[in-house]
C-alpha cells in the first residue's frame, strides 16, 4: 500500500491564512488521526488532499502525491459526520448509488449481479442485512452511519478520507462504529479527522494535532498496541487526558 505525502500544502480564505507549509504523510495502509478544535482548518486540509477545494476567495498551493507515482484521481472515499443518504431511496439504492452513476445514461438504474451481490455481503458486515430495502428515515443514528460506512466499502478505495464520521453519535454506537471501521478498513490508508482524542487513540497508528492560526502540525503521537485499542489500556488514558488538556488550553485562547 503506497503512502500519501502532502507538502508544503497552503489554504487561505479571502487572504485569511489557514494553515501554510503543512507537511504530511499518510502511511501506507495505516490509520492517521487529525485532532483540532473547532475551526482550526481540518475540513479544510480534508478537502485540500481530495482535490475539493475551489471556490470564491478560496487560494491553495502544495501537493499531494501517492508515492507509487499514480494520481490520487478516483482512488479517493470520503465519509462525513452526516450521512449522505438519499431520503428517497432504499440502503441498498443508497449504497449502489456510486455504481448506478458511474453506468452509462441507458442503463443507470442497473446495478449487475456482481455488484448487487457484493452490496449484500457488506450490508452483512455492517449488519444491516435486515434493513437493505429500508427508507434511510427508518434507521437509527448509528445505523445511518453503518450505511454510510457499507457506501464507504462499496467504493473499496485504497485512500479513505472521514471528516468526523462518528461525532454525533452517542458514546457507546460510536465505540462500535470505531471498531467496525476499523475491522472493515483495515489495510486501507485511511485519515481520520475527529475532535475526541480517545477516538483518535483506539484507531489511530499516527495522531496529530492540528492548532493555532496559520495552523500547524504538532509531533506523531503513536499509541502503544493495534488498533482498535482498548478501554483498559492505561496508557491511552493517560495520553486522553494529556491530549484533553491541550485541547481545553486551545479553545481557552482568546
Ligand atoms: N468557504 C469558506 N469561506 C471563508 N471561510 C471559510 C470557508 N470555509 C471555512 N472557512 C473558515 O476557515 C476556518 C477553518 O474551517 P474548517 O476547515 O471547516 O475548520 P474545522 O473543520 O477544523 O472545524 C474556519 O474559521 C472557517 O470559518
Ligand atoms: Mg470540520
Amino acid at each position: 500500500m503506497f503512502d500519501v505525502v502532502v507538502k508544503n500544502a497552503a489554504l487561505a480564505y479571502d487572504e485569511r491564512i489557514i494553515f501554510k507549509d503543512l507537511n504530511l504523510t499518510l502511511a501506507g495502509g495505516e490509520w492517521t488521526c487529525l485532532l483540532g478544535g473547532s475551526g482550526v482548518g481540518k475540513t479544510s486540509l480534508l478537502r485540500l488532499i481530495a482535490g475539493l477545494s475551489t471556490g470564491k476567495g478560496l487560494e491553495t498551493s502544495g501537493s499531494v502525491l501517492c508515492q507509487d507515482g499514480f494520481s490520487l484521481k478516483g482512488r479517493i472515499a470520503w465519509m462525513a459526520q452526516q450521512d449522505l443518504l438519499l431520503p428517497w431511496f432504499s440502503v441498498i439504492e443508497n449504497i449502489t448509488l456510486g455504481e448506478r452513476l458511474r453506468n452509462s445514461f441507458f442503463s443507470r438504474r442497473k446495478v449487475s449481479a456482481q455488484e448487487l451481490d457484493r452490496a449484500r455481503h457488506i450490508l452483512e458486515q455492517v449488519g444491516l442485512s435486515d434493513k437493505a430495502t429500508e427508507l434511510p428515515q427508518n434507521l437509527s443514528g448509528g445505523q445511518r452511519q453503518r450505511a454510510a460506512l457499507a457506501r464507504t466499502l462499496m467504493e473499496n478505495r485504497p485512500l479513505v478520507l472521514m471528516d468526523e464520521p462518528f461525532g454525533a453519535l452517542d458514546a457507546v454506537t460510536r465505540l462500535n462504529l470505531q471498531d467496525l471501521a476499523c475491522d472493515l478498513l483495515a489495510n486501507r490508508t485511511v485519515l481520520l479527522i475527529t475532535h475526541d482524542p480517545l477516538e483518535a487513540l483506539r484507531l489511530g497508528h499516527h495522531i496529530y494535532h492540528l492548532q493555532g492560526e496559520p495552523a500547524t502540525l504538532t509531533e506523531a503521537i503513536m499509541p502503544p498496541d493495534s488498533p482498535p485499542r482498548s478501554l483498559e489500556n492505561k496508557e491511552l488514558m493517560s495520553l486522553q487526558g494529556e491530549l484533553l488538556e491541550r485541547l481545553r488550553n486551545e479553545e481557552e485562547r482568546p
